[in-house]
Formats: C-alpha cells, structure tokens, sequence
C-alpha cells in the first residue's frame, strides 16, 4: 500500500490502471478511521480492482467556530487500519495540493443541500463539494462510495456528479452502529461517559417515536441538549443533536 501527497506522484498509479481497463474506486475521508470507514473499503473492493483512499481534514468546510483543529488526526492508526483493509493507495495531500490557487470553489451544490444541515451549518456542503470535486478530478474514479450516516451528502455528491456529468458512479453504504445502536463516528471521540450513555439513545428515539416533533420532545428527555432539526426526507428521518459540545448525525428508514 502506497501513501501519495500530490496529484503529481497520484497520476502514475491512476494513469497505469485506468491502461489495465482496471476498475477504480475511490473513498474520500477525513481520518481518524473507524470501523464505519473500513466497511466502504469493503464495499468498495466488490466493484472494484483497486481502492484509493483519501485522508484530508477538509478546512472549507468547517466555521471559524467549529472543531477544525480540534477534528481527530491519528495518521499512523489509520494506515494501519487501511492495510488491513486491503487499500491500494493512500491519498494524503496537504492543504496546497488540494487548493492551490485559493479555496475558491469551481463547483456549486444543487437541491439536496437546500434545508437540514446547511440551516444550521451554511457553508458545510459548499465546503464538501467543493473538496470531492477536487479529489474526483485528482483520483477521476469509476466508482466513489459515501455512507449513508452522512445521508445528506451522499445526496449532494449525487447532485453534483449529475450537474457536472462526472462518469462516476456513487455507491452508498450502510450505517454501521456499535452494539448499542449508535452510528460509529470519529466524533464519538470526544464524549465522556454519561454523555455517551446519552448518545446511545438516539437511533432508538428516531426509531421510536410518532412524529418528528415527538422525537424531539424524547430527544430533549433522553438528555440531550439541543435538538438541531428532526426531519423525513428521502424516505428517511435525519437528526442532528447536540450533547455539550459535541454534535451528533443520524439517520433511519422511515416509515
Ligand atoms: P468522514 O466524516 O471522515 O467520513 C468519510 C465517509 O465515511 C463518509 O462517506 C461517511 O458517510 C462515512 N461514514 C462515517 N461514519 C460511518 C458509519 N458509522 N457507517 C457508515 N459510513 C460512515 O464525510 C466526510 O468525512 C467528509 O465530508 C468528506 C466526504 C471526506 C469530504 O471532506
């Protein structure tokens, strides 16, 4: 497995594959690597001969007030982990590889990234697409896969691979929880204990509860601090809760 910082060093890997008529898919990440981000490696290898992964704490889409800094960086783990999972490359770039002329975005999102996450978090899919327009052009893949703990954009990324006609086809993956039905998340990390106990009653609330309003009331008893949105979209209903400082998504078929 090779670790590759530039689009330079990556185009002779994609370049030799793309000669094999080889299959190409690519996982963007930001690191901090669970067992959620090694089940899309998984998935990603049954459609595919050769998997890329990126690693890029995305700065365009964190606020000036959110966790940029703070967001998990555990580098050496996380090729560990993408070894075992059988990646074939590590995409790794530093912040001017990935914009070096500026952070000024080359592509806009379309429908999907109206309402939910950006009422509250205005900048984020703008951030998002603009990044994995980006890292595509840099991989250009066949295939990308994005997990549906992150429903709403995998919807976005959807959107901009029809808008900008990219021959790419998006995948998406399962949510994987830990025993007690929380969405795995490299943000978990910063709970404590209690809180933690707390984030555990989430998926069993959106599962639970009559309505969305309902869900909210349980939300807030449950020991939840605010309640972001609860909402039904897609056939899904999505949350996003607060417990202290920390911000947690999730999603699940609905009705
Ligand atoms: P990150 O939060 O690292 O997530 C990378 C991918 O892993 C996303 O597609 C996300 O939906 C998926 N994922 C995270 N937790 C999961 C879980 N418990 N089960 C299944 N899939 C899970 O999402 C991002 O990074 C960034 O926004 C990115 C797309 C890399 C752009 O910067």
């Amino acid at each position: 497995m090779k670790t590759v910082r530039s689009p330079k060093e990556l185009k002779p890997y994609s370049d030799s594959w793309r000669l094999k008529k080889l299959r190409v898919a690519f996982v963007p990440t930001m690191g901090a690597l669970h067992d959620g981000h090694i089940s899309l490696i998984k998935l990603a290898l049954e459609h595919a001969d050769k998997c890329v992964v990126s690693i890029f704490v995305n700065p365009t889409q964190f606020a000036p007030h959110e966790d940029f800094d703070a967001y998990p960086r555990t580098p050496e783990q996380d090729l560990e982990k993408l070894k075992q999972a059988g990646a074939n490359l590590v995409y790794m770039p530093t912040e001017a590889a990935i914009y070096p002329g500026g952070t000024q975005s080359r592509v806009s999102t379309g429908p999907a990234a109206e309402g939910l996450e950006s009422d509250f978090r205005p900048h984020f899919f703008g951030g998002i697409v603009n990044v994995v327009a980006r890292l595509f052009d840099h991989v250009r893949p066949d295939l990308a896969v994005f997990g549906e703990k992150d429903f709403q954009q995998l919807m976005v990324i959807k959107d901009m691979v029809e808008a900008e006609h990219l021959p790419i086809e998006i995948i998406g993956a399962p949510i994987i929880r830990d025993e007690y039905g929380l969405a795995l998340s490299s943000r978990n990390a910063y709970l404590s204990a209690p809180e933690l106990e707390i984030a555990r009653t989430l998926n069993r609330v959106l599962k639970e509860a009559d309505s969305t309003k309902s869900a909210e009331t349980a939300l807030l008893e449950a020991g939840f601090d605010k309640v972001d949105y609860v909402a039904e979209r897609w056939g899904r209903r999505l949350a996003a809760v607060w417990i202290g400082k920390t911000r947690l998504i999730d999603n699940r078929p609905y009705p």
